[in-house]
C-alpha cells in the first residue's frame, strides 16, 4: 500500500532515516575493542578441543592410538568416529543431502580432514595431546583435479556409497538446447573462450569456531558459534543430535567476517556439542588459520568453456557454456537453491539474448569440500564472469569497442520486468546510464587514446582498459526456488516499540560487519518517523529472534530489510488508531507524514502527535478494543529476486618487463535501487572491490599432485594489503526495486561478483593487439609475463 521512499528524495529528514550517512552504531564496541567474538567467550570450567587432521589426501585408517594423549596431564578426553557412533553423531548431513563423516570412520578423503579431537582442559595441552595421537594409514593414490577424477582408472573416492561405480556426482542442464544450436548454426560469427575460475577460500578474518555447553539440569544445549545462519543451524543441530529444538540455542556473537564460509556447519562444531554433552563442561573449537583454509568451504573451483553467436555488426544472438565443477570430496555446496548450480543460469548477463543453453558436470575429487557462495550469491560470479570475459572476446573478434558491443546488446531500460531466456525475471534495471557514468568517470576516450599512444611508441608499459557491466540476482528468495532442508526462503523482523518511545528490532538474519545495527535501524526510523539512536538492533539469537535463514548472497536488505519496513507499517497502522485516540479524531482521519515523521488529523496539520507520545498511549492510555502494547511481526517470502547491477572500468598498466599489473584508475557504479546508507554501501563497495582484486590477481587454494595443499595458509594464499588496492572511484545510479517494500535491492556482494572480469578484461585488453584473448586468473607476474611472451610482447 506505502508507495516508500521515494529515490534520491528520501535523504535528510534528519532522524537518520532511508539515504542519510548515519554513523555505523557497532563501530564504538568494535573500535574500543569491546567487540564479543567467539574466541572471546569464557566459561567456567570450559575444557578446550584440537582436531587431529590427517596428513593424507586418501588414506584407509587402519587404527587409531589415542592412550599417548590421554596419558598426558590435563588431557580430558581423546574421542575417535567409535566414540561418536555410541550417540549417533559419527556422520553429519551436507547442505546438498550429502554425509560427511564428523570424525573419519574409514577412509580419509581430503589433506586435513578430521580424524580424532583431543579434550583439554587447555588449548595448548589439547593442541600437545593432538600431535600425540598415532593414527596408522594405508595410503591411496588421490585425485585432485575433476577431469582425472573422470577418467576411468581413477581411484573410487566415494566407495562408502551404494551404487557410486564413479566420481561423477551430478550432470545438470538449463535452457533450450535445441533452439541454441540453431542459432549458432545459423550465426555470421561464433566465439569461444575456455577459462577457469580457481578455487578460492573465503578467508574471513575470524576462523570458525564454538563454544558448546550442555545443561544437564535444564536438558539445554547452548552453542555459540560462527554462523551466518543460526536459526537454519539450529534446525540441522536438532535434527542431527536428536536434542528437541526448543532445547538449542545457537548464538551467533560478532562475527568477524563470513562471505559465505560460515553457513557450512562443520565437524569442529559437532564435535564440540558431542564432547559438551558427554562430559558436561563447556567445550571450545577454535580453528586455526591454516585449518580453516584446508578444511572449510572453498569457493568456485568452476572450468568453464563459452560460446557466442552474434550477427556480424555484433549482436548477440546466443550463448553456450559447459563447466566442469570440483566439489571436493563430499557434495557439499552450501547453496540453498532448488538447482544443482545455484543460480549460474542466469549466465545471460545484462544482455537480451534470444537462446541460452548451459551444461555442468560435478565430479568428487581428494580436495576439501565446499562450493560456498563467497561472497556472490550461488554461483552468479562464474556466471557474471564467463559472459563479461566472452562479450570482450565477441568484442575483439569484431573489432568493435567493448562500451559498443555492450550497448548494442543491453537489456533494454524499458522491457523491465524482463524474463531471461534461462527463466529468470530482472525486476529493474537501466544498464545502458550505468555503463555512460562509468565511462565519463573513468575518462575512457582519453585512455583509449593513451592505450593507442603508447603501441604506437612501443611503450615499455602497455595500457588496458576493462568494462563490466553485471548484473547481479541477490535476496534468496521466493520459498519457490530456494529453501535449506526443506524450509523455505522467507525472513523475519519483530519491532517492540517501548512505553518511553524507543524501540527494539529483532531481525532473523545475522550481520558479519556489514552494518545492520545501523541500517535496519535506520529503516525503522523512516517508516515510523523515529530517531535512529533511539532503535537497537538484535540477532544473532535463536532464543530470542524471529525464526530467519541467515545472511549471505546479499539477501539481508532484499528478504529481512522488506520485513523489517512492512513490520514497521504494521507498527504504524496500529499507531494510527492510538493517534486517533489521543488527539481524539477518528482513525480514517489521521495521516502520517513521512517529512515530518509526525501522525495529524486530515487538514489539520498542528494536531499532531509523535510516535514517541503515541508509545505513551499504547501502554497508558490504550484505545477501548485495543490491545495495550506497540508491536508487530513479519515473516517475508519475497515475491522475486532482486537484480542489482553496475558498470565498473579499470585501466591497468602492464609492464612489459616484469609482468607486473598496475592499476591507473578503477571506476565502479553500483545500482542498488533506494539506498539506506550511501556511506555503508561505500564501505560494502570498497571491501568487495579490495576482495574481486584479490581474485583476480592472487588468490587460489592449490594443491600438489598427492593432495597437498600447497595453498592453505597466508604464506601461499595472498591476501591483498592495502599495497595492493588502489583508490576507487566510486558512483551510483539508482533504478528502485519495484517489488521491493523500500524499493532497494543488495549490494554487498556486487563489486567482488562484478570487478574480475573488469580487471581481466582490462589485462587482456592491454595485449590484444597481439592476439592475446585470454589471460588465466590469478594473474601474477609469471602469469602475465607468460602471456606477454607468448604474444611477442616481452622486453
Ligand atoms: O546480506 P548482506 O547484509 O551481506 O548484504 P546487503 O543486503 O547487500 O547489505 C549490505 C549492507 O549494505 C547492509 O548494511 C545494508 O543494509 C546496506 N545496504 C544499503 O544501505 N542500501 C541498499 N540498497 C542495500 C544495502
Amino acid at each position: 500500500e506505502d508507495d516508500g521512499p521515494q529515490p534520491e528524495k528520501h535523504c535528510g529528514h534528519g532522524r537518520g532515516g532511508m539515504g542519510e550517512e548515519v554513523s555505523r552504531k557497532e563501530d564504538k564496541r568494535f573500535i574500543t575493542g569491546r567487540g564479543n567474538y567467539v574466541d572471546d567467550i569464557k566459561k567456567p570450567d570450559m575444557l578446550h578441543c584440537e582436531i587431529v587432521r590427517s596428513p593424507h589426501a586418501h588414506a584407509r585408517v587402519k587404527d587409531i592410538d589415542g592412550s599417548r594423549a590421554e596419558a598426558m596431564d590435563d588431557v580430558v578426553a581423546v574421542l575417535t568416529a567409535e566414540d561418536l557412533l555410541e550417540h549417533d553423531l559419527a556422520t553429519m548431513p551436507t547442505l546438498m543431502d550429502d554425509t560427511q563423516d564428523v570424525l573419519v570412520n574409514e577412509k580419509v578423503k581430503f589433506q586435513s580432514q578430521e580424524v580424532a579431537a583431543v579434550i583439554a582442559t587447555d588449548r595448548y595441552t589439547a593442541k600437545d595431546g593432538a600431535e600425540k595421537v598415532e593414527v596408522d594409514y594405508e595410503v591411496l593414490d588421490p585425485v585432485v583435479d575433476a577431469q582425472d577424477a573422470l577418467d576411468a582408472e581413477a581411484p573410487l573416492i566415494r566407495d562408502e556409497l551404494d551404487d557410486q561405480e564413479d566420481n561423477h556426482i551430478f550432470d545438470w542442464e538449463t535452457g533450450d538446447k535445441d533452439a541454441t544450436e540453431a542459432v549458432f548454426d545459423a550465426a555470421d560469427v561464433t566465439i569461444e573462450e575456455d577459462m577457469n575460475y580457481q578455487r578460492l577460500h573465503p578467508a574471513p578474518i575470524e576462523t570458525c569456531g564454538a563454544v558448546a555447553d550442555w545443561d544437564p539440569g535444564m536438558d539445554k544445549m547452548t552453542v555459540h558459534m560462527t554462523s551466518q545462519a543460526p536459526h537454519a543451524h539450529r534446525t540441522l543441530f536438532s535434527q542431527v543430535s536428536g536434542i528437541p529444538e526448543h532445547k538449542v540455542r545457537i548464538v551467533s556473537p560478532d562475527v568477524g567476517g563470513g562471505f559465505g564460509n560460515k553457513v557450512p556447519i562443520y565437524p569442529g562444531y559437532v564435535v564440540a556439542a558431542a564432547a559438551s554433552f558427554v562430559l558436561e563442561q563447556p567445550v571450545k573449537w577454535v580453528e586455526e588459520r591454516s585449518e580453516n583454509i584446508q578444511s572449510t568451504g572453498f569457493a568456485r573451483d568452476y572450468d568453464m568453456t563459452g560460446e557466442l553467436a552474434a550477427t556480424e555488426d555484433g549482436v548477440i544472438e546466443g550463448v553456450k557454456v559447459d563447466v566442469l565443477a570440483n566439489h571436493g570430496a563430499y557434495n557439499a555446496a552450501a547453496q540453498p537453491t532448488k538447482f544443482p548450480a545455484g543460480f549460474f543460469n542466469i549466465f545471460t548477463g545484462s544482455y537480451d539474448i534470444e537462446a541460452a543453453y548451459g551444461s555442468l558436470t560435478a565430479a568428487f575429487t581428494n580436495t576439501a569440500p565446499g562450493g560456498v557462495a563467497y561472497r556472490c550469491s550461488f554461483r552468479v560470479t562464474e556466471a557474471v564472469y564467463l559472459i563479461e570475459r566472452l562479450v570482450n572476446v565477441l568484442a575483439d573478434e569484431l573489432d568493435v569497442d567493448p562500451a559498443e558491443i555492450r550497448r548494442r546488446n543491453f537489456i533494454p531500460s524499458d522491457a523491465f520486468p524482463y524474463e531471461s531466456a534461462t527463466g529468470w525475471n530482472y525486476d529493474s534495471g537501466d544498464y545502458e546510464k550505468a555503463l555512460d557514468k562509468a565511462l565519463e568517470m573513468a575518462d575512457y576516450e582519453h585512455y583509449r587514446e593513451e592505450q593507442q599512444r603508447r603501441i604506437e611508441n612501443d611503450a615499455d608499459k602497455l595500457l588496458g582498459i576493462g568494462i563490466s557491466s553485471f548484473t547481479e540476482i541477490v535476496g534468496a528468495g521466493p520459498g519457490e526456488q530456494c529453501d535449506i532442508a526443506g524450509i523455505e526462503m522467507f525472513d523475519s523482523a519483530d519491532i517492540r516499540v517501548n512505553p518511553t518511545g524507543n524501540a527494539v528490532l529483532r531481525i532473523g538474519v545475522q550481520t558479519q560487519g556489514q552494518g545492520h545495527e545501523t541500517t535496519f535501524a535506520q529503516i525503522v526510523a523512516e517508516e515510523l518517523g523515529m530517531d535512529v539512536d533511539n532503535i537497537s538492533v538484535e540477532h544473532g539469537d535463536t532464543d530470542t529472534e524471529p525464526y530467519g535463514l541467515g545472511t549471505y548472497g546479499s539477501r539481508s536488505t532484499p528478504v529481512a530489510g522488506a520485513a523489517t519496513a512492512v513490520a514497521a507499517r504494521k507498527v504504524r497502522d496500529k499507531a494510527k488508531s492510538i493517534a486517533a485516540n489521543e488527539l481524539e479524531a477518528a482513525e480514517e482521519d489521521i495521516e502520517w507524514d513521512r517529512e515530518s515523521g509526525e501522525f495529524h488529523v486530515a487538514g489539520a496539520p498542528d494536531r499532531s502527535i509523535t510516535i514517541t507520545e503515541i508509545a505513551a498511549g499504547a501502554y497508558m492510555n490504550h484505545p477501548g478494543g485495543e490491545e495495550p502494547g506497540l508491536e508487530a511481526t513479519n515473516y517475508y517470502d519475497p515475491p522475486e529476486m532482486t537484480y542489482p547491477f553496475g558498470s565498473y572500468i579499470v585501466v591497468v598498466e602492464v609492464d612489459r618487463e616484469t609482468g607486473e599489473v598496475d592499476f591507473e584508475k578503477f571506476v565502479a557504479v553500483d545500482d542498488c535501487g533506494n539506498r539506506i546508507n550511501p556511506m555503508i554501501i561505500e564501505g560494502q563497495i570498497h571491501g568487495g572491490l579490495a576482495q574481486g582484486i584479490a581474485t583476480a590477481m592472487l588468490e587460489e587454494v592449490t594443491y600438489d599432485d598427492n593432495g597437498n595443499v600447497t595453498g592453505g595458509d597466508f604464506m601461499n594464499y595472498l591476501l591483498p594489503t592495502a599495497n595492493e588496492i588502489p583508490n576507487f572511484d566510486t558512483g551510483h545510479t539508482v533504478t528502485p526495486s519495484p517489488h521491493h517494500p523500500i524499493g532497494a535491492k543488495g549490494v554487498g556482494e556486487s563489486p567482488t561478483v562484478g570487478s574480475p572480469p573488469a580487471i581481466v578484461n582490462a589485462v587482456v585488453d592491454a595485449m590484444n593487439h597481439a592476439g592475446v584473448s585470454h589471460v588465466e586468473m590469478p594473474m601474477t607476474p609469471d602469469v602475465v609475463w607468460a602471456a606477454l611472451d607468448d604474444a611477442g610482447l616481452a622486453h
